[in-house]
């Protein structure tokens, strides 16, 4: 009775070990023809080419030709981060089905070789960050510097280095509306501006320049000035060629390196 017992439960296990083992083999992708990854490629203008460009070598979202990726290391999680966005990033969940989220993964399967470096010298680049390029008055990169301005830990991560150049020379162009800020008066004459959080019918909620959280009824206000451009200033003109290269250069290197995820 025993022996049967132990011969029942070495099966069972072993049986439990086959199937962790088959679920750990991940998904094949079972879209890989040649008219498959044209598919994809279609499918990728019109759902991806907005943020990744038209030659997936990055806008606002990354450079999708380096061959290596943060979130993923196999088919089966580009499937999912095609098939369903990232939670908590700005990756959104586009596309519709499993079958075309395969034929994408095809598509960009077939891309790399891209993702040179940026000219210039990342350390020369962190310099001037921290220093006379006054960038961490606004920024913070590990947790060192001000959270006036978004958190650049990761930023090499999350944009192309076009869009990086951009961003540091017309920071009004594609301004998220989560930047804009506002200015304000009440009738008993007190000024006050800051980061727009709420502007209902009724209220206005501004975050000011030390993190604290203003509420006032619009009843009470004598002027309101909403402010759709960046707090951040252009340093077209202001950084040298090469210092603005440099600085590229220590973006385009931010990898959260260090930095729990
Ligand atoms: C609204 C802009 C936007 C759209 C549209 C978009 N993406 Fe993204 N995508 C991003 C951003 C931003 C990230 C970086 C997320 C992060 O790491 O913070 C990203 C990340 C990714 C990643 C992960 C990169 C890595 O290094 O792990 C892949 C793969 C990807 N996108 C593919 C696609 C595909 C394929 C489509 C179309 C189906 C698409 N994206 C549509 C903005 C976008
Ligand atoms: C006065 C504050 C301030 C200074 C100084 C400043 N920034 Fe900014 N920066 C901001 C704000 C606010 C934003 C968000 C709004 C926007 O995109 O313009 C921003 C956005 C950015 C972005 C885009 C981030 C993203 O998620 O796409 C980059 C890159 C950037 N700054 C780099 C720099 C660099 C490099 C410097 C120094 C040369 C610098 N900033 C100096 C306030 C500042």
């Amino acid at each position: 009775m025993s022996r049967i017992c132990t011969i029942w439960t070495v099966a069972f296990l072993a049986s439990a070990t086959l199937l962790l083992q088959s679920s750990e083999i991940e998904a094949q992708n079972p879209f890989t023809s040649a008219t498959d990854i044209a598919d994809g490629e279609r499918i990728f203008q019109l759902d991806c080419a907005i943020c990744h460009g038209g030659d997936a070598r990055g806008g606002m979202g990354p450079d999708l030709t380096r061959g290596t990726y943060r979130h993923a290391t196999n088919d089966e999680q580009l499937f999912q981060i095609v098939r369903y966005g990232i939670e908590g990033t700005e990756m959104p969940r586009r596309v519709r089905t499993d079958p075309r989220a395969w034929k994408v993964v095809a598509y960009l399967r077939t891309l790399g070789g891209g993702g040179e470096l940026p000219p210039g010298d990342p350390e020369r680049g962190r310099e001037l960050f921290f220093g006379s390029a006054t960038c961490s008055t606004c920024h913070m990169v590990a947790g060192e510097g001000s959270r006036q301005g978004p958190d650049l830990t990761l930023i090499g991560w999350q944009r192309s280095v076009d869009f990086l150049r951009q961003s540091i020379l017309e920071p009004d162009a594609e301004l998220d509306p989560r930047w804009w800020s506002a200015q304000l008066t009440t009738r008993q004459g007190t000024s006050v501006s800051g980061y727009l959080l709420d502007d209902d019918l009724h209220a206005v909620r501004l975050l000011d320049g030390s993190g604290n959280l203003l509420a006032f009824r619009k009843t009470e206000l004598e002027s309101f000035q909403p402010i759709k451009t960046s707090r951040m200033p252009s340093f077209a003109g202001v950084l040298s060629d090469d210092d603005l290269d440099n600085v590229i250069a220590y973006l385009a290197s931010l990898r959260g390196e260090g930095v729990e995820q």
